[in-house]
């Protein structure tokens, strides 16, 4: 692009591509060179993934390119109306602009994909206007329409207001900009597409978010409603079977009871196990370290190896869904100890700063060769590490599975706790602190 002569400084020596510059601009107001103002404009244009992007090249860059008084760019949203993107110049009339999808103005654009002068817009348009396309119309500094067409579907328009020199726009002007319109309709596409693909990936990441934030929350209502209900009625019926052995003391009846109660009891701890699998109680209660505490201790039951804690004590209350994800990383790393390890020892560590918890889980064992993502064991119907990593990263933290072949594996998990309470606050609605 020339220069303008602002960039000119009369105290340093005048070159010879400045000297061409001045002389450039000072004729041909910058927008000279056809090849140069199209070669400028699509690279800019294949370069634009988002709206600001494309308002950049289009508003901004052909305004100045131009020397305009104004540019606006209005992009079209997915049922086909007309939203303004950004501008620069323009009065209130055209940024409060709405533009419907099923209206004449629209229609006619669509079919109509050559730059056209607003005066033979308005003809072409007399009748069966809506009010704000008449409004629109009406606007005395739009000079030129650009219409963005791809694929037969109106992208946006690019309206122009008049040149700084106050010269019209002439039949070069137009052919350049309709061959730029066609770039843009294109840019314009893409980016619709890619705003599009990104919407619903967050859209997709919130569900999976809520999925599971609801699926910890269901666990524990789950828990609640077996202990409160089920076990508190076994128990109770425990007790009336033992009120009925002293009824049938010495009758073969007893002793049919008794093999019954000892069912019930069997099945009652059976319940409290399974309880306290869908949500310890310790963890709500006492916090993280007595929960890991008393589930290495379960653990250690059928398991043979050693393992050692050093889980530092803490007067800080750790929010409810990071006490709770780190505890099942640390479920979910210890089964995976017992099943694939083969280990003899594990150590199982929980630090915490003022800013940031951190669990590791390191065992001796065999080890493993970790895939660049753990989405890919999901394909072979392996899901432990992968739900550790999306709980983790659920609460704003990061998981590292660091492990080689013959070198044991260690789990290690960082959450940084100001970043964590706000991330699921915005998810679960119930967010009591875990106390300490
Ligand atoms: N501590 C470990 N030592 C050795 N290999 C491990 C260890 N942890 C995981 N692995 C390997 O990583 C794989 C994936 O583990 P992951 O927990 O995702 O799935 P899984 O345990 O096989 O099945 P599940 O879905 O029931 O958890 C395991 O199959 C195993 O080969
Ligand atoms: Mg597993």
């Amino acid at each position: 692009m020339p220069s303008s002569p602002s960039s000119w400084r009369p105290s340093s020596p005048p070159s010879k591509e400045r000297i061409q510059a001045l002389v450039d601009w000072a004729f041909y107001g910058g927008w000279y060179d056809y090849r140069r103002v199209i070669n400028g404009v699509s690279r800019g244009l294949n370069q634009a993934l988002d709206v600001t992007q494309l308002v950049e090249v289009l508003v901004n860059g052909v305004n100045a390119t131009m020397q305009l008084r104004d540019a606006a760019l209005f992009l079209a949203e997915s049922d086909g109306s007309l939203t303004l993107r950004g501008s620069v110049g323009f009065k209130e009339e055209i940024t409060s602009a709405q533009v419907k999808g099923d209206g004449t103005l629209v229609r006619f654009l669509r079919s109509n994909a050559e730059p056209i002068e607003t005066p033979r817009l308005r003809q072409a348009l007399e009748d069966d206007l809506s009010a704000e396309e008449r409004a629109l119309l009406a606007c005395d500094e739009v000079r030129l329409w650009l219409p963005l067409v791809s694929k037969e579907e109106l992208q946006g328009v690019l309206l122009l207001g008049a040149r700084l020199a106050d010269e019209l726009f002439d039949a070069e002007d137009h052919r350049i900009l309709g061959t730029l319109a066609q770039q843009a309709a294109l840019a314009a596409e893409n980016v619709r597409l890619v705003e599009e693909l990104r919407h619903r990936l967050a859209e997709s990441e919130e569900a999976h978010q809520r999925l599971l934030c609801g699926r910890e929350e269901e666990r524990k209502r789950l828990a609640r409603e077996l202990h409160d209900r089920v076990v508190q009625d076994l128990i109770r019926l425990c007790h009336q079977l033992g009120t009925c052995q002293g009824l049938w003391k010495g009758s073969p009846v007893n002793e049919r009871l008794e093999a019954t109660r000892g069912e019930m009891l069997r099945l009652l701890d059976e319940l409290r196990r399974i309880c306290n699998d869908l949500r310890p109680p310790t963890l709500d209660v006492f916090g993280l370290d007595s929960a890991i505490r008393s589930h290495v201790e379960a653990f250690s039951t059928q398991w043979s190896g050693t393992i050692d804690l050093d889980l530092a004590k803490h007067d800080k209350d750790l929010p409810e869904e990071v006490a709770i994800s780190l505890f099942r990383v640390c479920q979910e790393a210890l089964a995976n100890v017992a099943r694939h390890a083969e280990a003899t020892r594990v150590q199982i560590r929980l630090s915490l700063s003022l800013d940031e918890v951190e669990l590791s889980i390191q065992d001796d064992g065999q080890g493993f060769v970790v895939p660049s993502r753990l989405g890919l064991f999901a394909k072979d119907g392996r899901f432990g590490l992968l739900g550790m990593e999306e709980q983790i990263e659920l609460v704003g933290g990061r998981l590292q599975v660091i492990s080689q072949s013959g070198e044991g594996t260690e789990i290690k998990t960082q959450v940084p706790l100001a970043i964590s309470r706000a991330t699921c606050s915005g998810l679960a609605h119930t967010q009591p602190k875990v106390m300490r």
